[in-house]
């Protein structure tokens, strides 16, 4: 599936971007099972908001336990002081999670495809596992900032192994907060390492007290829909807020070497599911 030249560019970068190697209908598809999960939830039944900034509000329950299932998450800014929603339920939803590579139709297909098995195998993953599969709206005018992270810090393993397989559903443009990435290469430790404890209390743990990149030099990632872009977990990358009026939405899977020992602090402790 991969050449060797892309296999490098992959070892030198830490990230590939493999433009439109889905079809636009593939994505609409996705699209539309997305749409039919939104339009099928009650919003009275969370509150329950996504942010990075704040993790003592957001690590709820409602979050920590969603692991195994398909939850909608809201936008930080989707409520007004009231407590009501200020624009459409369809608009204010920040990212369906956990479980939709497994319990989606349409997901499982998409995950557990031929492709992203080839690519995962070629990227050097060994008995590939996907552990988490989030579907990321970015909302026009209120998709928020993610701020720079490590994906390792919320799937660590020994050795590290992650993988994030991020297909551009809709086009990502520097306008709509697209991802990036750190150009150079991934080439910083872990910083940050993200633990539950048996309480479910949880901790965003410092590991290497180093600065983040300036966001002026990260490499914004501006591809058309189809197009999925790889990362190891080690690449800091992050994405600005969506002051457009387009959305932006993104499919994304955590992969995991099963050879390696995936470990019990992780937030995530749900069954993985062997590509
Ligand atoms: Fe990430």
């Amino acid at each position: 599936m991969l050449t060797t030249e892309q296999k490098n560019s992959y070892q030198q970068n830490g990230y590939l971007v493999l433009e439109q190697c889905f079809s636009a209908e593939q994505m609409s598809e996705l699209k539309q099972s997305a749409n039919n999960i939104v339009a099928e939830f009650d919003p009275d039944s969370t509150r329950s908001v996504f942010s990075t900034e704040d993790h003592s509000k957001t690590r709820d329950d409602y979050f920590l336990s969603s692991g195994d299932k398909v939850r909608c998450f809201f936008e930080e800014d989707a409520f007004n002081e009231q407590g009501a929603l200020q624009q459409d339920k369809a608009l204010s939803i920040n990212k369906i999670g956990h479980a939709l590579h497994q319990l989606v139709p349409e997901f499982k297909a998409f995950s557990h495809s031929d492709t992203i098995r080839d690519i995962a195998l070629d990227l050097g993953l060994n008995r590939p596992q996907i552990h988490q599969s989030m579907y990321i709206f970015k909302q026009p005018k209120i998709g928020g900032v993610i701020r720079w992270h490590q994906d390792a810090t919320y799937f660590y393993s020994t050795p590290l192994s992650v993988v994030t397989f991020w297909l551009a559903v809709e086009d990502a443009t520097i306008q709509n907060g697209c991802l990036q990435v750190q150009s150079g290469g991934a080439d910083i430790p872990l910083k940050e390492q993200f633990l539950r404890y048996p309480d479910d209390s949880t901790e965003l743990k410092t590991l290497h007290d180093i600065p983040w990149p300036d966001d002026d030099s990260a490499k914004p990632l501006e591809v058309k829909k189809g197009t999925l872009v790889v990362f190891n977990g080690l690449l800091p990358h992050f994405s600005a807020p969506n002051l457009s009026d387009k959305s932006r939405h993104a499919f994304t899977l955590h992969i995991t070497c099963a050879d390696t020992e995936y470990a019990k602090e992780n937030w995530l402790q749900a069954t993985p599911s062997l590509l």
